[in-house]
Order: C-alpha cells, then structure tokens, then sequence
C-alpha cells in the first residue's frame, strides 16, 4: 500500500490537502440548509456533514464551519430556532452549489441562485420549492467542538414534507436513488446514486440475508 503520514500532507500546498483530506470519510449527503435572518432575509447553504444522531427523538445533527468562515446559517438558526433541510436533485445542482458562495447577509441567496422559497405558515424557515424531499429542524442545541471552532448543531425533526409522487417502501425506508437525491465527496464533486441491496437485521448467527 501507499503511505501516507502526518509529515508528508502537512507538506502539501493547502488546496490539495484539504481536496485529499475531505474525501477520505467518503460520499456524504449533500442538502440545502434553508434560514432566515432578524431582518427577515432567507438564506440558503449547502451543507454535506449532515448526521443522524437518534430516530426516537429524531434528532439530525451538522457541522457548522468556525464562524468567521460560515456566519449567517448559525446566526439565524439561533436567532429563530428554526431551519429547514432540503433534499438536492441534479435539475437544480448548478444552483445548490453557488450557494457555497459567500453573499453579504442582506442577499436573498434564494433570489440570487435562482431557487424558489416555500414556507409553511407561521414558521420562520424557507424551504426549497423545487425540492422532494425536505424536513424542518427546530434547534435543540449546539455543540462547540474546540478542537477547531466549529460547532455541532443539533435540531429535533418537527415536519417532512415529500413529493406524493414518491412513496416510502412498505417498512418505511426511503429509496433515494429513485428520487434522484445525489450526494457528494469533498467539496466539488456530486454523484447520483444506484443501489446495490438492501439486507435484513444482521445477527451473528445468520448468515447475510437480501431483502
Ligand atoms: C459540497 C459542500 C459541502 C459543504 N458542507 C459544509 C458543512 O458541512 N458545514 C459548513 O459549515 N459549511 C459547508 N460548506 C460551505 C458552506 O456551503 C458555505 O460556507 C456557505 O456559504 C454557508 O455559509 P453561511 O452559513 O454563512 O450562509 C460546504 C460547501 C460545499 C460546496
């Protein structure tokens, strides 16, 4: 095998590090997180450190950026407690990546990139209209990681919308790839998916089961 050490990519010019370092944990949902801020201006970013933390509560958890790199989606999720995540589709990827783009706070990024909002009545939190699958987070708390600034932001599941013409399974499961959800690795690169298989609960003395 080829190794690599701690000397050797700290030797690295910056771009290619972080190209290296952050597609080694793998491909990773890609989702629009949608806000709005005091002065009532929506805000829409891209985020892909998106984690399940637990179904009973649900509660989904992300990574948000040290503040002086990513400040307006912290900001207005603590100013309002509410955010909404929205599910991307590669009719609509040009325009969830610029979102990436670091706009000033008093630009509407929904207006800039060319995305719809929708809102649900009386929740201060935009979601994608062009969206099928997306879910509304009501904070719950945030994490600081001091290791590096950043901040684990915890929000409990409070509404999921969905397409009706898409159907979850008949055990609930929701089959992604055939709603064309894509995901990504690093921080530029996007794929669709395809299913490989699904398998039943595993138990040690079973052998592997397809479902
Ligand atoms: C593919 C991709 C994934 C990203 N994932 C994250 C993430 O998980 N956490 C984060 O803080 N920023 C992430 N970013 C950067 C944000 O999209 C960017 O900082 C954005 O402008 C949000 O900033 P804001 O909160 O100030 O609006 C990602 C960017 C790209 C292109």
């Amino acid at each position: 095998m080829q190794q690599f050490t701690p000397a050797e990519w700290q030797s690295w010019e910056r771009f290619y590090r972080a190209n290296f370092i952050n597609s080694l944990t793998g491909f990773k949902s890609a989702s629009l997180i949608g806000t709005i801020n005091a002065q009532g201006v929506p805000n829409l970013g891209m985020f892909s450190s998106l984690v399940h933390i637990g179904s009973d509560p649900a509660l989904i958890g992300y990574i948000n950026r040290p503040v002086a790199a990513a400040p307006h989606t912290l900001a207005n999720i603590k100013a309002n407690g509410f955010y909404t995540v929205n599910h991307i589709h590669a009719s609509f990827l040009d325009k969830s990546h610029q979102t990436s783009a670091k706009y000033t706070d008093e630009v509407n990024e929904f207006t800039e990139v060319g995305l719809t909002e929708e809102y649900l009545d009386g929740i201060p939190a935009p979601f994608v209209k062009e969206s099928a699958i997306k879910y509304l987070l009501s904070l719950k708390e945030i994490v600081p990681i001091t290791l590096n600034a950043t901040f684990l932001v915890i929000g409990q599941l409070e509404q999921v919308l969905i397409d009706p013409s898409f159907q979850p399974t008949a055990d609930g499961f929701l089959a992604l790839d055939q709603v064309g959800s894509i995901c990504s690795n690093g921080l530029d690169a996007y794929y669709n998916t395809s299913l490989i298989d699904r398998y039943a609960y595993a138990k040690p003395d079973k052998a592997p089961e397809k479902l």
